[in-house]
């Protein structure tokens, strides 16, 4: 029997990754809405919902101490709540960007360094933090989603050396798009979704691949294929990739 804590519980990605875990496992799930996290998971055995406001660092420490109160472990804690919005740089309020940053980048890094420190007391553990192909690899209009994104990895990676020693493992998983009510925010047209139709993921496909290395040393889980391969040409040739992702691959 493990225990698992996921945020953004009422997402599409989450739900599919719950869906997956054993009914052995003892699951926290956490949301900003109750009722929603009650109506999807209230059947569920060995699940407790707990709402929290992740955007305010005092309800993340009460969440972290009434985990470790009623459980006395985690073995694995996943951040995944986040949003997108794809627009120009230029649209963007100042109160805007905070509030992407609240929710992608500090809720993701307060959870990591408050459980990081009981994992390791434990000396095991596993942290998988939902990033995303946008935080390797910058496109018109992501530009504050990919900071959010990038500042992600970029904390997961001096993490994982971090906490190496003890034993406590550290994965960041970058997705392209993927099929869920993430674009109902990022792209209420539909139009980046239409035209990205041949790279999308389905949730059913991620959460498969994110179960499956649970507990594994895996450094980061790319995917597409295809994505994870331009993001190594994009590390390689970057001026070439920055041509091509404003002449030919701009589909946002
Ligand atoms: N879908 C994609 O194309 C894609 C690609 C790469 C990476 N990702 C990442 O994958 C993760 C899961 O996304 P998803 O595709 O499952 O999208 P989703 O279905 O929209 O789920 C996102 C989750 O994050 C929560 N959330 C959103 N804004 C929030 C806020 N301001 N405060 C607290 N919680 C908030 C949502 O809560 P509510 O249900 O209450 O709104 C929901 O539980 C995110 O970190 C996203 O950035 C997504």
């Amino acid at each position: 029997m493990r225990t698992i804590a996921i945020t953004g519980a009422t997402g599409g990605l989450a739900q599919e990754i719950v869906k997956r875990l054993s009914a052995d496992d003892q699951l926290i799930v956490m949301g900003r809405n109750q009722q929603r996290l009650e109506k999807l998971y209230g059947v569920r055995p060995k699940t407790s919902c707990l709402q929290v406001d992740i955007t305010d660092d005092h309800a993340i420490e009460q969440a972290v101490a009434t985990i470790y109160q009623q459980f006395g472990q985690l073995d694995v804690f996943i951040n995944n709540a986040g949003y997108g919005d794809f627009s120009t740089y230029d649209a963007y309020e100042t109160s805007q960007i905070r509030q992407m940053f609240e929710v992608n980048t500090f809720a993701t890094m307060t959870f990591s360094r408050l459980i990081g420190q009981h994992m390791a007391e434990q000396g095991h553990g596993h942290i998988i933090n939902i990033a995303s192909m946008a935080g390797l690899i910058a496109s018109s209009k992501s530009s504050v989603y990919s900071a959010s994104k990038f500042a992600v990895i970029g904390f997961s990676n001096a993490l994982r050396l971090e906490l190496a020693e003890k034993n406590v493992f550290v994965t960041t998983v970058n997705p392209g798009p993927i099929a869920t009510h993430f674009f109902d925010t990022a792209d209420p047209s539909g139009q980046y979704l239409r035209s990205v139709e041949k790279f999308t993921l389905q949730p059913e496909q991620v959460a498969e691949k994110i179960v499956a290395n649970i507990g594994r040393s895996k450094r980061e889980l790319n995917m597409p294929f295809t994505l994870a391969t331009a993001h190594k040409l994009y590390t390689l040739f970057p001026t070439i990739s920055d041509f091509l992702a404003r002449k030919v691959f701009n589909y946002k």
